[in-house]
C-alpha cells in the first residue's frame, strides 16, 4: 500500500551530516550543522553539565514519574528569568507563562500551534533568509509564511530600510519572527538603535513579535548582552513570544531542552494562555522529558554552577571568534580575491560566506568540506588545525 510513497530529500541542514558520515576521506570536515566542536574537533560536554548530572544521579529521591504537561516548574521559572532578567516587571507581575518544550524547534512549534488556534492573524513574517526549518514549522502549524527583507548581499549587512518597509506594509497584527541574537544563517544582527526602530515599527502596527533565542551567550559571550533585544520588547509592556533553546549555550543538543514564554498583558490572561498551551502539548507528546530540564535547572539555581557555566560559555564564544580571525587571516595570506572582512564582523556560530551553490559543491567534491548549500559555514566546527584546509578550499573555489 505504500508502493507509491516517493523518497523525500534529506533535510538541508541535518542531511549534510548524513552525507559527511558516508564520506571515507580522512580530511573531511563537517561545517554544516551548528554544533560546537573543541580544538580537537570533538563534541563537547560542558564540565558544569557533567557536575549537574552527577548531582542528579546521586539524588536517590529522584523518580521517573511523568512530569506535568508544562514540564519542570523550576526550569520554567529560571528560563524566564534567564531571558527576561529576574527583575523584569513582566515576571514580577506574573505576566509570563513559560512551558518546557522540546528545544527551540518544539518551543516554536507549540507557540505556532497556539497562535493558529487562538490568534486572529494567521500570517507570520520571517526574515529572508532564515533558519531553514522556520518555514516548515510555521506552515505545518497552519500559519501563512511571508518574508521580510533582512540581509543585503551587496553590503553583507542588514537591510534595515527594506526590513522596516516590509514590516510597515504587513497587515495589522501579523506575527513577526525575530532572531534574538546571532542571526542564523547570516550572523548579521541589528544594532541596539536598529532594534529600537524595529520595536517601534512592530508596536506602531500592532504586530506580534515572536523571538527565536537559540544562541543566548554565543553572540557576545554575555547572557544579559544577548538578551537585550528581547528585553527591549518585553519592557514596553505589550505581548511577546519567546522560544528558548539550551542546545547551543549548554551544549545539550540531543537532550532537547527548551522553553516557550508568552508575555501577556495581565496575570489572568497569562494563566488562561497556559491552560490552552496544555491542550496543545498533551496530544502532541503528552509531557516533556525530565533529564535535560533537570540539568538546566540544577545549573541555573546554583550560584557556583551558574558562574562556572558562564565561564565555559564565554570560552566557547571566544574560540569561535578566534576561528573567525584565523580564517580571515588565512584568506588574506592566500590573497584570495574579494573582501572577507564579513567573516570577522558576523556574529555567533555561523559565517554566511557569500559562496554560491556551485562553489559549495566544488568544495565538497574536491576538499571534502561539508556545509549548507547557501554558503553558510559553522565556525564552531572549525579548529586551528582545519582552518588552512578550509582556506585552501575557499581560495580554490573562488579562483578556479
Ligand atoms: C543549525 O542551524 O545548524 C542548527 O540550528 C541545528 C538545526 O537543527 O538545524
Amino acid at each position: 500500500v505504500f508502493a507509491n510513497v516517493a523518497r523525500a530529500p534529506e533535510d538541508p541542514i541535518l542531511g549534510v551530516t548524513v552525507a559527511y558520515n558516508k564520506d571515507p576521506s580522512p580530511v573531511k570536515l563537517n561545517l554544516g550543522v551548528g554544533a560546537y566542536r573543541t580544538e580537537e574537533g570533538k563534541p563537547l560536554v560542558l564540565n558544569v553539565v557533567r557536575k549537574a548530572e552527577q548531582l542528579l544521579v546521586n539524588d536517590r529521591s529522584r523518580v521517573k514519574e511523568y512530569l506535568p504537561i508544562v514540564g519542570v516548574a523550576d526550569f520554567n521559572k529560571l528560563s524566564a528569568n534567564l531571558i527576561l532578567g529576574a527583575d523584569s516587571p513582566a515576571i514580577q507581575g506574573n505576566l509570563v507563562t513559560t512551558v518546557q518544550c522540546l528545544s527551540g524547534t518544539g518551543s516554536l512549534r507549540v507557540g505556532a500551534e497556539f497562535l493558529a488556534r487562538h490568534y486572529y492573524e494567521r500570517t507570520i513574517y520571517i526574515p529572508n533568509p532564515t533558519w531553514g526549518n522556520h518555514t516548515k514549522v510555521f506552515t505545518l502549524a497552519g500559519l501563512t509564511v511571508k518574508t521580510y527583507r533582512y540581509y543585503d548581499p551587496v553590503t553583507r549587512g542588514l537591510n534595515i530600510q527594506g526590513l522596516l518597509e516590509d514590516l510597515g506594509s504587513a497587515p495589522t497584527g501579523a506575527i513577526v519572527l525575530l532572531h534574538a541574537c546571532a542571526h542564523n544563517p547570516t550572523g548579521v544582527d541589528p544594532t541596539l538603535q536598529q532594534w529600537e526602530q524595529i520595536r517601534q515599527m512592530i508596536r506602531s502596527k500592532s504586530l506580534l513579535p515572536f523571538f527565536d533565542s537559540a544562541y543566548q551567550g554565543f553572540a557576545s559571550g554575555s547572557l544579559d548582552g544577548d538578551a537585550q533585544s528581547v528585553r527591549m520588547f518585553v519592557g514596553d509592556g505589550s505581548e511577546c513570544f519567546i522560544a528558548q533553546s539550551y542546545a547551543k549555550n549548554m551544549g545539550l543538543y540531543g537532550e532537547r531542552v527548551g522553553a516557550l514564554s508568552i508575555v501577556c498583558r495581565t496575570a489572568d490572561v497569562a494563566s488562561r494562555v497556559e491552560s490552552q498551551l496544555k491542550l496543545v502539548i498533551r496530544p502532541m507528546y503528552s509531557n516533556p522529558p525530565i533529564h535535560g530540564a533537570s540539568i538546566v535547572a540544577t545549573i541555573l539555581k546554583d550560584r557556583n554552577l551558574y558562574h562556572e557555566w558562564t565561564l565555559e560559555l564565554k570560552a566557547m564564544a571566544d574560540r569561535i571568534i578566534t576561528m573567525r580571525k584565523h580564517l580571515f587571516d588565512a584568506l588574506c595570506a592566500r590573497g584570495t580575491p574579494g573582501d572577507w572582512s564579513h567573516i570577522i564582523k558576523q556574529i555567533g556560530m555561523f559565517t554566511f560566506t557569500g559562496l554560491n551553490r556551485k562553489q559549495v559543491t566544488f568544495m565538497t567534491k574536491e576538499y571534502h568540506i561539508y556545509m549548507t548549500s547557501d554558503g553558510r559555514i559553522s565556525m564552531a566546527g572549525l579548529s586551528s588545525r582545519t582552518v588552512p584546509h578550509l582556506a585552501d578550499a575557499i581560495h580554490a573555489a573562488i579562483t578556479t
